[in-house]
């Protein structure tokens, strides 16, 4: 992500004052990216988690074990903390009730509240791209009504106590550690030569945004006084058809493509676990580059090509996998 402090109201320019962090989650994937940023830029963090992966916590970084559910350990947990910044990160499945314990659990004692919220929360029923100020609909069921709750009770304690709180709208995350198999998915078979289904045409239109540039997009706008109230879309630059995705894969890492269209009526049909769904999903950036100055320093090219480095690193391209389902439907694909 690059933070171009040319900008009105300038995004902080790092190096900058060193603030206290509480990041809830920390040891998997956004969050631990985001802790990695934000050790890097000097500050101090500590994570909240239940402390099932304790190898995975940056050195120096504190850990604050408590099930996030579970609002009396919270309180107890937090009890003598007071940070600059809290970014709250992790889905648990996450309820408004949830965020409201954390923020009492620190009441008084956070100067800017950050939450992970999605772009799923958006009506996808409406024409593309949506911006922040698409309506905000239970499309997307259950996760969109939890990150609506989760949302609304930032933005209450904004308006009625004027707690500073900006919300962030990633997309579709990519990047190493990913724990959702996506691109990891097309890679898995793209290094062993294999065909890969495709959902119907695979027209509908992504976005993606890289883990990296997540994680700097927040470490920069914490404490930023021009985030405060606001929610901001953070991802990719670049819109993609579901095909289109595929072959920007196989042509970063240089392995041939063969697309085959998926038997109609398979459920799931096997593409990319989170990305077979049928609308498109294109979000606007515009916001957060006029208002912050941030914008992401990864192309979906670049992304790929840095995440594949990693997934050879960690010799991921040579673990089992049951490719069965898969092989009796290319069968009948002819
Ligand atoms: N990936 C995407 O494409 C995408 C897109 C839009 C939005 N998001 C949002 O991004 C957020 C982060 O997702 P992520 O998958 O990268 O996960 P993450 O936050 O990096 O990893 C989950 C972390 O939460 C902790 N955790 C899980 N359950 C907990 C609980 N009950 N109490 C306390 N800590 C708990 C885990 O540690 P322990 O297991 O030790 O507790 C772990 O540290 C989510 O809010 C998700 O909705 C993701």
């Amino acid at each position: 992500m690059v933070i171009d402090t040319r900008c009105a109201g300038g995004a902080r320019s790092p190096p900058c004052a060193e603030l206290r962090v509480l990041v809830v989650g920390g040891t998997e994937f956004i969050s631990l990216h985001l802790v990695r940023a934000l050790r890097r830029d000097g500050h101090e963090v500590a994570v909240l988690n239940r402390g099932r992966q304790p190898g995975r916590v940056p050195a120096g970084v504190r850990t604050l074990v408590c099930d996030r559910k579970d609002h009396a350990a919270l309180a107890r947990v937090l009890a003598g903390e007071r940070v600059d910044g809290l970014v709250d990160v992790t889905y648990a499945p996450t309820t408004g009730a949830d965020v409201d314990a954390l923020l009492d659990a620190l009441a008084g004692r956070v100067g800017h509240a950050i939450f992970v919220s999605t772009g799923r929360v958006y009506d996808h029923a409406r024409p593309i791209p949506f911006d922040e100020t698409t309506p905000r609909t239970l499309y997307w069921g259950e996760y969109a009504r939890l990150k609506i709750e989760g949302e609304d009770v930032l933005l209450r304690r904004h308006r009625e106590h004027g707690l500073a709180v900006t919300i962030v709208r990633p997309t579709h995350v990519f990047g190493p550690l990913n724990t959702r198999n996506n691109e990891t998915f097309f890679f898995d078979r793209l290094v062993r030569g294999r065909p890969v289904l495709l959902p119907g045409p695979g027209g509908w239109l992504r976005q993606f945004g890289h883990v990296e540039d997540l994680a700097d997009a927040m470490a920069a706008m914490l404490g930023h006084p021009a985030a405060a109230g606001q929610a901001y879309n953070v991802t990719g630059e670049e819109s993609v058809t579901q095909a289109g995705f595929v072959e920007v894969i196989a042509e970063v890492i240089k392995r041939p493509l063969t697309l085959v269209p998926c038997p109609p009526g398979e459920t799931p049909p096997p593409f990319g676990q989170n990305l077979v769904y049928d609308c498109h999903a294109v979000y606007t950036t515009t916001k957060v580059r006029e208002e912050l100055g941030i914008r992401p320093r990864y192309t979906l090219a670049a992304g790929i090509a840095q995440t594949f480095e990693w997934y050879l690193k960690e010799g991921l391209g040579r673990r089992e996998l049951d490719f069965s389902r898969e092989d009796a439907l290319l069968r009948r694909s002819g």
